[in-house]
């Protein structure tokens, strides 16, 4: 069978199953706001989705997401979640022969999307001590070329969890301007960061910064997220979108109330996500040959090496998974790094968390002795 055939099977499978408690996707498992329930409702029962939403997003929509940014001066196209942003971004601004510059790990599925487009994916190393765990923009100047197009940077990192300071993200910008190039800073799990710098405030002509509702808000089954960028930059972006007939509307609704009770719901999100973290960090330091190497973590998720353990991550996922319990591998995201760790994903119910501390011992025990081949995506 083909592989997407057999990926797709795979979470066909787990998105039909009950229990299933969701610690691999970053995704956010919180109840919403009661205003965003009734913006869904009200969307549906008037059945709002026989038409299509404006080409850019509900100008009301645009407006908040600027505003959250406080990125008033730059435009917002509003798109089927970050990753198609992304996609678009990509597939637009780059051409055959052109670099792409990220980190190791990153988010893999730009440096798909760039390579579909012919430019060449280079990476450089983060994972490990020797690296501290972040990029050190002294080697972001020295991986730069003269061929450099786009610089891909994630922050927060997933899967690290790692946030760049101010100082980083001046330097990084410094970087950028000097090569010409544009700098994609993928601030999905800003919401969830101690302090988190945007790029575009010091780089407003080239940066592109891609924002998503599928983690703060816990939309991602809705699919929506926003590029944020120069007027110049979203006008070359607009002419030929991958979706010009506009987002989902009803999801875009649901957005609007998102934004609108923001500062009443998402605290609650961020406290437990916070006290989530500590918990799982606390059952990783009960366990041998595991550790937590950034902590706490500006995403909502946790980084676990399990180099010394004696157990490969996708055995200990397997095992996991027969507790209804779904971590990540790390080779979801890196080929070089993604023996070394799993990832935790902690925007979710205390008492999820609490079966992962539970059952953790044990999935540990049975992973030890599992060299079985085992498929996961
Ligand atoms: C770094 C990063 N960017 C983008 C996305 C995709 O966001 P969306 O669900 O809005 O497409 C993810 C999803 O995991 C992500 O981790």
């Amino acid at each position: 069978m083909k592989n997407f055939e057999l990926r797709n099977r795979h979470f066909d499978r787990l998105v039909n199953a009950t229990g299933i408690r969701w610690l691999g996707q970053n995704t956010n498992h919180f109840p919403n706001h009661p205003d965003v329930h009734a913006a869904l409702r009200r969307s549906i029962e008037a059945e709002e989705y026989h038409i299509y939403a404006p080409p850019a997003g509900l100008e009301e929509l645009r407006a908040l997401v600027a505003q959250d940014l406080g990125l008033g001066d730059l435009s917002v196209l509003i798109t089927d979640g970050a990753v198609e942003g992304l996609y678009h971004v990509c597939h637009t601004l780059l051409s055959p022969g052109d670099e792409f510059i990220t980190t190791d790990p990153s988010w893999a599925w730009p440096m798909h999307f760039s390579a579909a487009a012919g430019a060449q994916v280079t990476q450089i190393p983060i994972f490990g001590q020797e690296h501290g765990f972040r990029l050190d923009p002294d080697r972001l100047r020295d991986a730069v070329t003269d061929r450099t197009r786009m610089i891909y940077l994630v922050d927060p990192n997933n899967p690290i969890g790692c946030c760049c300071t101010e100082a980083e993200i001046a330097a990084i910008v410094e970087i950028a301007r000097g090569a010409g190039a544009f700098l994609v800073q993928d601030c999905t799990y800003r919401d969830f960061a101690f302090d988190h710098h945007l790029a575009a405030r010091l780089y407003p002509e080239r940066t592109i910064t891609t924002w998503s509702f599928s983690k703060w808000l816990g939309f991602a089954g809705l699919r929506v997220g926003a590029l944020v960028a120069h007027p110049d930059v979203l006008e070359r972006l607009a002419k030929a979108p991958p979706n010009n007939l506009g987002s989902n509307i009803v999801s875009q609704r649901g957005a609007i109330a998102g934004l609108r009770s923001k500062t009443s719901w998402f605290p609650m999100v961020l406290d437990q996500t916070r006290r989530n973290q500590h918990l799982v960090h606390e059952a990783v330091s009960r366990t041998e040959g595991l550790d937590v190497p950034e902590f706490p973590s500006n995403g909502n998720f946790l980084v676990i090496t399990c180099e010394g353990s004696g157990a490969r991550p996708e055995a200990i996922c397997a095992a996991l998974n027969e507790k209804n319990i779904m971590v990540r591998q790390g080779a979801y995201h890196t080929e070089t790094f993604g023996h070394r760790f799993i990832k935790v994903s902690v925007s979710v119910p205390e008492d999820w968390v609490a079966a992962f501390c539970e059952a953790l011992p044990d999935a540990m025990d049975r992973a030890r002795g599992n060299t079985a081949e085992i498929a996961l995506f």
